[in-house]
């Protein structure tokens, strides 16, 4: 008898300590980690960001003297332009759709294909093709070190150093770790306050998790996976596989865009052959755009998503809209 009650006991304490902590790690994967990811040798400082900022929106850093960074990921369109595919140097169309640069400083992988990994492998790629900004280094680092008032805020921000590749990378990289995604609605929302959001919205995300599917590639804070997958498109690029050669499953595959802000960082995909997120919403949730595409991702199953589920997955994706980040673009650039 004893041992019953004994057992009864334990058995209340541990389901008592278990239910809150469920119901505790399946929201509290949605929310935004402590901090960015800093790189040991290339630590946050406010110089380096403030630097990095003034390299990001500074023209003279392209052969034309016409396009930087934000030329293709332009703060007021989501931090992307607008275009199916980027446009670069002389009117060049570049390969691929110019992604969001938001919280890039999360992910483990940049690029559609993720050839790099760090954001400071990445900053100098954009500057030296030819269809971005056209600009070999071993110009643009003289021509950077004769700008007096560059050479004051590079000693600023990484003294003794000078102005080279490396510096040059880590204050561009520093600036673009400071791009992330504000609160939006879905934050106080996970964060208890039920109303934050609409019946629909909440539905939606309850689509986006069960029925949809999604989060089995859009997943945590960031909404990706930081994996890739082929979703059927049949544009003809190779995708991962370019950098993970022999991997038959990286055929056509690419990155798990971040969902976040996605209201603004429009046409969508690595091709930019989407215009809405409906359509985006429809192609991943009912088997992708060709279901006989050679290395079609396995999760690509067709959910059966109604036009009505489709509607409020979209209503639910509009509450990750953040309030604009508080930026001020730089008029006046050093001389
Ligand atoms: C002409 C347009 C253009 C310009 C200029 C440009 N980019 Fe990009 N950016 C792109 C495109 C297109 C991609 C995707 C390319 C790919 O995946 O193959 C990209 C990818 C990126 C990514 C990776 C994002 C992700 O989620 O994987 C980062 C970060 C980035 N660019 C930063 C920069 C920086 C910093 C500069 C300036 C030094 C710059 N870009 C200049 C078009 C541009
Ligand atoms: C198999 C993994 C996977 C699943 C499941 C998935 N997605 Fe995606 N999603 C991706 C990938 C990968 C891309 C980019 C594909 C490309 O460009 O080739 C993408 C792109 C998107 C985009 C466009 C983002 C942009 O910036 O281009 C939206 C919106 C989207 N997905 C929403 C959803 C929704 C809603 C669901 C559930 C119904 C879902 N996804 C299910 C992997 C997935």
């Amino acid at each position: 008898m004893k041992n019953k009650k004994l057992t009864f006991l334990i058995l209340t304490v541990l389901l008592l300590s278990i239910i809150p902590l469920q119901a505790f790690s399946t929201s509290s994967e949605w929310l935004r980690p402590n901090g960015v990811p800093q790189p040991k040798d290339n630590r946050l400082t406010l110089q380096r960001v403030e630097l990095g900022k003034l390299l990001f929106f500074d023209k003279r850093l392209s052969k034309s003297e016409e396009i930087s960074c934000a030329s293709c990921h332009n703060p007021e369109l989501g931090w992307s332009d607008a275009e199916p595919k980027a446009i670069g140097h002389e009117g060049k169309v570049g390969p691929r759709n110019s992604p969001t640069i938001l919280n890039t400083a999360y992910q483990t992988h940049q690029f559609w294909d993720g050839r790099v990994e760090t954001l400071e492998e990445q900053a100098l790629g954009p500057i030296e093709a030819d269809v971005e900004m056209n600009m070999p280094l071993k110009e643009l680092i003289p021509k950077l070190r004769k700008i007096q008032g560059y050479k004051i805020l590079f000693d600023k921000a990484y003294p003794g150093l000078g102005i080279t590749k490396d510096t040059l990378a880590k204050a561009i990289a520093s600036f673009e770790r400071t791009i992330v995604s504000t609160e939006a609605p879905f934050d106080r929302y996970i964060k208890g306050n039920k109303k934050a959001i609409s019946k629909n919205a909440q539905d939606g995300f309850e689509l986006f998790k069960d029925k949809g599917r999604c989060t089995d590639c859009h997943s945590g804070y960031n909404f990706s996976d930081g994996s890739f997958h082929n979703l059927g498109l049949k544009d003809g690029d190779k995708g991962r596989i370019e950098v993970r050669k022999g991997i038959e499953k990286a055929t056509g595959a690419f990155k798990t865009p971040t969902l976040r802000d996605i209201t603004k960082s429009g046409p969508y995909f690595h091709d930019g052959s989407v215009k809405t997120i409906h359509e985006a919403t429809a192609i991943c949730g009912n088997g992708g755009r060709f279901s006989d595409a050679k290395g079609l991702s396995l999760f690509m199953i067709d959910r059966d998503l109604t036009i009505d589920d489709i509607e409020k997955i979209v209503t639910f994706l509009r509450t990750l809209e953040g309030e604009p980040m508080k930026l001020k673009i730089p008029t006046k650039f050093p001389q």
